[in-house]
């Protein structure tokens, strides 16, 4: 979105009046129902959040809850002792065994329930696997599989050791596994032969070969067979997960580690090439993530959570699997996609286990509406009771479609603002206690100090817009970018911390506005940073893959808007000298982008131009781009070096259908 566009959403956003106290029958049953949980955590903010730490199993408390003395290097619950798995695992066992961790729920229809007891039994079974294979704490494990039980096992197997577990989602290119893999110098990756999508197999094991011959620390490879279809087992380097996991002991003693221990590693694109594995640690991630799953999702025992994202995701990690575990929830994991085998088939899912939250994201919400009334209407929705959405903002007719459609009118929505580097929920409604207004995330969580700025960095006055920033340190934030501790200060801390006045302000790339009330609307990235159906993809990542590619002189990438996924992703190409471009070419270079990076960042469109718009000191002028990407009036163009050029682009942009099938 360009800064009026956006300027135009936000006023539209603004003539939004309608809001929606919690109903009171929510309010009857929810955990809070009042603000004071707010002033208690401002009151005494580290003394709070070391009574939420109260929640989870230590094995030694801490000495300080806070060391925030080396910023922005930020220490929670320093000195204190933990395995997480204790708290997700062995007291539920102890208390309730029996209880459901996971209704699972295969793409072609195949089911398993899964209990506490379960669960601990089969990870523990993993752990042994991994510590048989030479694992030991602080080491890497590249994890890239579908949706299946034994991914968030190997997540807790790794956990149980204190390995540090790196989840590359199954949707990403063996390039960009390869890359990951190698970052991290992972000694173990574990996949699946397959994973089924939409009734085919996507062949993760090849991929995952393909990716491995190309670095050079991987020792052993173990494979879940999911999908039946042939693959390559290297003798003494792979093993199936049948054969090498269901022979190990049912139990093993966790690994004690430190609050600050490695948990894992997740990378995440920014606005350059190179993707950054975002580096949390344990004590305060599991703080964090229990604290807000349990508050925003109002999490009772009898409780049937789904949330739809994949594990490969933050959220997933959050989400899926440590937060709920730690609550003791029981939740309903889903392995493909909603329309199969019909379009209904995330409501069959609500139906069949009597779900009572929900939370998924706004381009979801958006294709349902599509999709149209009768697929929900099909089902008996009437177990629901909270909505959630996260990934990117939600225009105020989904919501209302939401909030009518799959809640019945009755459910409140919990509109939830984070980031793979906040690993916890930042800003979002309580839904006992929030007055909520379609399309904003409302306001920080108890203990989160947002705020919205200028250039300068100084506050804007109600009702204004500027750069959403973080002004105190939170349990779940990321500790570093993984071997790069100066990218991670010039990322995130540079642009607004003053440190010689010793302020320390976090920048999320997000620009914001707050109306009159304070309420808190998201306007999208004001970085270089697409936001394609709630993942984020960067325009240089995409500008590099399509420059690797041997036809392509030059590359400039937008995100246009969309009325389905947010953003789709709109390229411009200039070719090298004698090519010419043709429709085989285009499905050349988006086949190209898929290889490199994965299927979600192949450009929906791509025009090709003899040359790219650029100021008169070389800089491409990615605000015109857009301009003609969007088909918006294009403004000045005086200041361009090539200013013809603009126009004979918006003439081959404007003949483009979009080339996404
Ligand atoms: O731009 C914001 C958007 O997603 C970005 C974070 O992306 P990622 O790290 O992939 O994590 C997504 C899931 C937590 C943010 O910088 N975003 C996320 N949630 C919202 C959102 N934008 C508006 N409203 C939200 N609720």
């Amino acid at each position: 979105m360009t800064g009026d566009e956006r300027e135009r959403t936000i006023e539209a956003l603004f003539d939004e009046q309608r809001q929606f106290p919690p109903p009171s029958w929510f309010k009857e049953q929810a955990l809070v129902t009042t603000e004071d949980i707010y002033k208690a955590a401002d009151s005494d903010v580290e003394g709070w959040w070391a009574k939420q730490a109260d929640s989870v199993v230590w094995r030694k408390r801490w000495e300080k809850v806070l060391d925030w003395s080396d910023p922005p290097f930020a220490k929670w619950f320093v000195g204190a002792k933990l395995n997480i798995t204790e708290s997700c695992l062995d007291r539920h066992v102890a208390e309730h065994p029996d209880r459901v961790a996971y209704y699972w729920e295969g793409e072609p229809g195949d089911t398993r329930t899964i209990t506490y007891a379960d669960l601990h039994a089969e990870v523990c079974q993993a752990a042994n696997a991994l510590v048989e294979l030479g694992l030991t704490k602080g080491d890497r494990v590249a994890i890239y599989m579908g949706m299946v039980p034994e991914l968030p096992i190997a997540l807790l197997a790794c956990a149980r050791l204190g390995l540090v577990h790196s989840v590359v989602f199954g949707g990403f290119s063996a390039d960009a596994l390869a890359d990951r893999i190698e970052d991290a110098q992972a000694k173990a990756v574990i996949t699946c032969d397959g994973a089924w999508r939409a009734g085919s197999v996507i062949p993760l094991k090849d991929m995952a070969d393909e990716a491995i011959s190309r670095t050079s620390s991987v020792e052993s490879v173990v494979v879940v067979r999911r999908c039946g279809n042939e693959v390559n087992m290297l003798e003494g380097r792979d093993h199936y997960w049948h054969d090498l996991v269901y022979r190990q002991p049912r139990s093993i003693d966790a690994v004690e580690c430190d609050s600050e221990d490695l948990l894992y590693l997740l990378y995440t694109s920014g606005t350059t090439a190179k993707p950054k594995g975002i580096v949390h640690t344990i004590g305060g991630y599991l703080v964090g993530t229990s604290f807000t799953h349990r508050y925003v999702f109002d999490i009772h025992d009898d409780d049937v959570y789904w949330c739809t994202a994949d594990i490969g995701w933050v959220t997933g990690h959050s989400y899926i699997v440590y937060a709920p575990l730690a609550n003791g929830a029981t939740s309903v994991i889903y392995e493909g996609v909603p329309q199969y085998p019909d379009k209904d088939r995330f409501w069959a899912i609500v139906e069949r286990y009597k779900v009572t939250k929900l939370y998924t994201a706004p381009t979801a919400i958006r294709t349902f509406m599509k999709w149209g009334d009768e697929y929900p209407a099909r089902h008996d929705l009437s177990s629901l009771k909270l909505l959630g959405t996260v990934g990117e903002p939600i225009n105020p007719e989904a919501w209302m479609w939401y909030h009518e459609k799959i809640g019945g009118g009755r459910c409140p929505i919990v509109d939830t603002w984070w980031q793979t580097e906040t690993g916890q929920i930042l800003i979002s409604p309580l839904p006992g206690v929030t007055t909520t207004k379609p399309g904003s995330a409302t306001f920080p969580l108890p203990g989160i100090a947002a705020d919205v700025v200028d250039e300068a960095g100084n506050s804007v006055p109600l009702g204004s817009g500027g750069y959403l920033v973080l002004k105190r340190p939170w349990p779940a934030m990321l500790r570093t970018i993984y071997g790069d501790p100066g990218r991670y200060v010039d990322t995130y801390w540079r642009r607004f911390s003053k440190p010689d006045e010793g302020k320390w302000v976090y920048f999320a790339g997000d620009g914001a506005k707050r109306d009159e009330d304070g309420y808190y609307w998201l306007l999208g990235r004001v970085d270089d940073v697409m936001n394609v159906s709630g993942h984020r993809i960067s325009t240089l990542e995409v500008e590099s893959a399509l420059v690797d590619h041997p036809a392509v002189a030059e590359a400039a990438v937008v995100g246009r808007a969309d009325e389905r996924t947010g953003q789709a992703i709109a390229a411009f190409v200039t070719l090298k000298g004698g090519v010419s471009g043709d429709d085989q070419l285009i499905t050349e270079l988006r086949e190209h982008v898929s290889n490199k990076i994965g299927k979600i960042a192949r450009p929906a469109s791509i025009v090709f131009t003899d040359e790219l718009p650029k100021t008169r000191s070389g800089k491409i002028m990615r605000r015109l781009l857009r301009d003609i990407s969007e088909r918006r009036q294009l403004g000045d163009v005086t200041t361009l070096a090539n200013a013809d050029v603009v126009h004979e682009i918006a003439e081959q942009a404007s003949n483009l259908s979009n080339s996404e099938e």
